[in-house]
């Protein structure tokens, strides 16, 4: 159980951080550019930055290099670094795409897609090279929101987010 976890914790760990980091790097220019998609309402939204989203990408990858260094296995972990970072920050993104098509403002809630959509999208991105037991799978997928929902509390609480979820 507590193996299964820390399995679990230790592969989707560079999508956490990744999902974290433009909290508290992010700001700046708006990826969209403040453009408007066709429905008139903004394409993502100025919550999603450009440095917020090469930050993460840039921090998810380093723990992928840190697990390379730690287990040996560089080249794999390297790789899964990259793809779990960047499927991680795109899920984000595309979440963000999905809320304004339904009128959801920057900053609102859309509950199980705000908690799970970027690690579905890290898992899919990873998926050509990830060898993973279905149940290390499903211990993520199960951990994730209230993980997330935690540390965006705790970010909360330091002054880095404006609402608590
Ligand atoms: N952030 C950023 N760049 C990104 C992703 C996030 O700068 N690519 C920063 C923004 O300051 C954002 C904060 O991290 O407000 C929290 O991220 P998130 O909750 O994903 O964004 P929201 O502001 O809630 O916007 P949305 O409704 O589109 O999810
Ligand atoms: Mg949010």
């Amino acid at each position: 159980m507590l193996q299964l976890l820390g399995a679990a914790i230790w592969f989707i760990l560079p999508a956490y951080v990744a999902n974290a980091t433009p909290v508290v790097l992010g700001g700046g220019a708006p990826i969209d550019g403040g453009k408007l998609f066709t429905d008139g309402r903004p394409i993502f939204g100025a919550g999603k930055t450009i440095r917020g989203f090469v930050a993460g990408l840039v921090a998810g990858s380093i723990v992928g290099v840190l697990q390379g260094a730690a287990t040996g296995q560089a080249y794999t972990y390297i790789t899964l670094g990259l793809l779990l970072a960047l499927g991680a920050l795109v899920g984000d993104l595309l979440g963000s795409f999905t809320k304004r098509r339904l009128n959801i403002p920057r900053g609102g809630a859309a509950p199980v897609l705000d908690q799970l959509g970027f690690v579905v999208f890290a898992l899919l991105f990873a998926s050509p090279i990830m060898v993973l037991r279905w149940e290390v799978i499903l211990t993520i997928l199960l951990i994730t929101p209230p993980i997330h929902l935690a540390t965006n509390f705790v970010g909360y609480k330091l002054g880095f987010k404006s609402r608590p979820y």
